[in-house]
């Protein structure tokens, strides 16, 4: 085993990134492929899953073209959460997939609380709200509107249950995306029989459920010569992006809390038993660690909304190496409050605390006197602000930590760790590892190959937390003025 690779696969919302982990920890190979993201029309939100297969093989041949002769003990996957890969009887991709950003499906997510006879079932049966983002409402969506496709529709996967597939040949997928679906009761841990029966689909329709550490399936022949993976190499479980982000920092027990800012921003606190918001704000799923659940505000711009304001107004930047991190330094030169911008990142809709896809992103407060600088320190704020929105949920269910890990693209820039210390007012930590659910995902094939006992000894050999950084009072004090801006802001904008 001592010379033996894990491979960490992440099918992200931007990009795959595919990682070579050793036993000890060490990352020994990273490799990227991005992703692209269509939005048809205001709200929507598409990925084709063919081009998540395409990357995951650029991702991985990449990675192994850096180790050759490299032997790969067992493949973890992860991916990100709900996003629907509608298949045929054939296992061919019907239509692109709706993803968890997508916000087209509220009269779907009316027409479940209607046939499940109450919210109140939803908290019983699968332990969240009806979201536009989850899983089922745009199976209704597909069956409300296109039904000719609805009517070929044989198998709902979700994506990294999709590569799984075009790896191995096996449909199956774990605990911890299943309960991202809104059809697996996550206190039961398997597929919800009235939530089923309530909305008409049928079981036949979802995969085996497996777990995130047990192997699930083998690479075949065709995708070992697409790959470059031995056939017969074993794939685990893996888990939802989020799980396993927090597994990558080594957050599996109760009283840790993780805030991880990619694409979106998701702040989650693990649990012993599922723990259920009682105003469904936020969401409560299974972890990739057995017996472990967690409850988990999500912002649904928060990278994702520094990125689309790179994009269209950085756009001199575009050419430069490192356009965010000039970004960043510029929103660093002005002081905090962004002398009074404020940007709402809703640009797809919220999900915690406001539980509303119609929201919509906002720059208030602009004058003559401000320039590019503010308004890039009003985004990241936006972000922060909106974090600390889910925060204060976790926090009134006495799930608040006495130190948050941060992980995510944005825990790589010391002004954003920064940032989140003085708005949260709460110490930050980081591990020794950036690599997020990739990473996760990697010691899960650790485990699944028998080189480490369980998830918790495969985060205790491999990673080390840095000492925490506290939060600058003052500035605490004076961004507690700015949040409250910020909420008055969006009141007054929803007005
Ligand atoms: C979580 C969610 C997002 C995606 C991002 O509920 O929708 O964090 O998992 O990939």
């Amino acid at each position: 085993m001592a010379d033996s690779l894990f491979l960490g696969l992440d099918v992200g919302t931007s990009a795959v990134k595919a990682i070579l982990v050793s036993p000890a920890g060490a990352v020994t190979a990273a490799a990227t492929a991005p992703l692209s993201l269509e939005t048809p029309r205001p709200g929507w939100a598409e990925q084709d899953p063919e081009t998540w297969w395409q990357a995951s093989g650029t991702a991985i041949r990449r990675v192994l073209e850096q180790r050759t002769g490299a032997r790969v003990a067992a493949v973890g996957i992860s991916g990100q959460m709900h996003s629907s890969v509608f298949l045929d009887r054939a296992g061919a991709v019907i239509r692109p997939a709706l993803l968890w950003c997508d916000g087209r499906t509220t009269a779907e997510c009316r027409e479940i609380v209607q046939r499940a006879g109450g919210e109140a079932h939803l908290r019983e049966w699968v332990c969240n709200a009806a979201l536009e983002g989850f899983t089922l409402p745009k199976v209704l969506w597909l069956r409300n509107h296109e039904p000719a496709a609805f009517a070929r529709l044989a198998t709902v996967l979700l994506a990294k249950d999709f590569i799984r597939l075009r790896l191995t040949g096996t449909v199956a997928t774990e605990p911890s995306d299943a309960s991202g679906t809104l059809m697996f009761d996550p206190a039961g841990l398997r597929w919800s029989g009235p939530m089923l029966d309530a909305v008409g689909l049928s079981r036949s329709l979802l995969p085996e459920v497996g777990g995130s550490s047990q192997v699930l399936g083998r690479v075949t022949d065709q995708a070992g010569a697409l790959t470059g993976l031995a056939p017969g190499t074993p794939v685990v479980g893996g888990g939802a992006d989020n799980a396993c982000g927090a597994a990558g920092v080594g957050a599996i027990t109760p009283g840790e809390a993780v805030s991880s800012w990619g694409t979106s921003g998701t702040v989650l606190a693990p649990t012993a038993e599922p723990r259920v918001d009682p105003g469904l704000r936020a969401h409560t799923f299974c972890h990739v660690a057995p017996g472990v659940w967690y409850v988990m505000g999500v912002v649904l711009s928060a990278g994702g909304a520094f990125a689309w304001y790179r994009d269209q107004v950085a756009r001199d930047l575009a050419d430069t190496d490192h356009p965010e991190a000039r970004l960043v330094e510029e929103a660093a030169s002005v002081p905090p409050g962004a002398e009074g911008v404020t940007f709402l990142p809703y640009l797809q809709g919220e999900r915690t605390p406001h539980r509303d896809a119609s929201l919509r992103a906002a720059f208030v407060g602009l004058s003559l006197a401000h320039s590019r600088a503010h308004m890039t320190r009003a985004v990241l704020e936006g972000a922060c602000f909106a974090l600390r929105d889910c925060l204060a949920v976790l926090e009134e269910l006495g799930l608040g930590p006495a130190c948050l890990l941060v992980t995510g693209g944005g825990a790589r820039s010391a002004f954003i760790r920064r940032l989140q210390a003085d708005i949260f007012g709460l110490p930050v930590t980081t591990v020794n590892r950036e690599e997020g659910p990739a990473y996760g995902a990697a010691l899960l094939a650790g485990v699944g190959a028998g080189a480490y006992p369980d998830l918790a000894s495969a985060a205790r050999c491999t990673l080390t937390r840095e000492p925490p950084a506290p939060p600058d009072p003052e500035a605490h004090r004076a961004y507690q003025q700015v949040y409250e801006r910020f909420r008055a802001r969006l009141v007054a904008a929803r007005a």
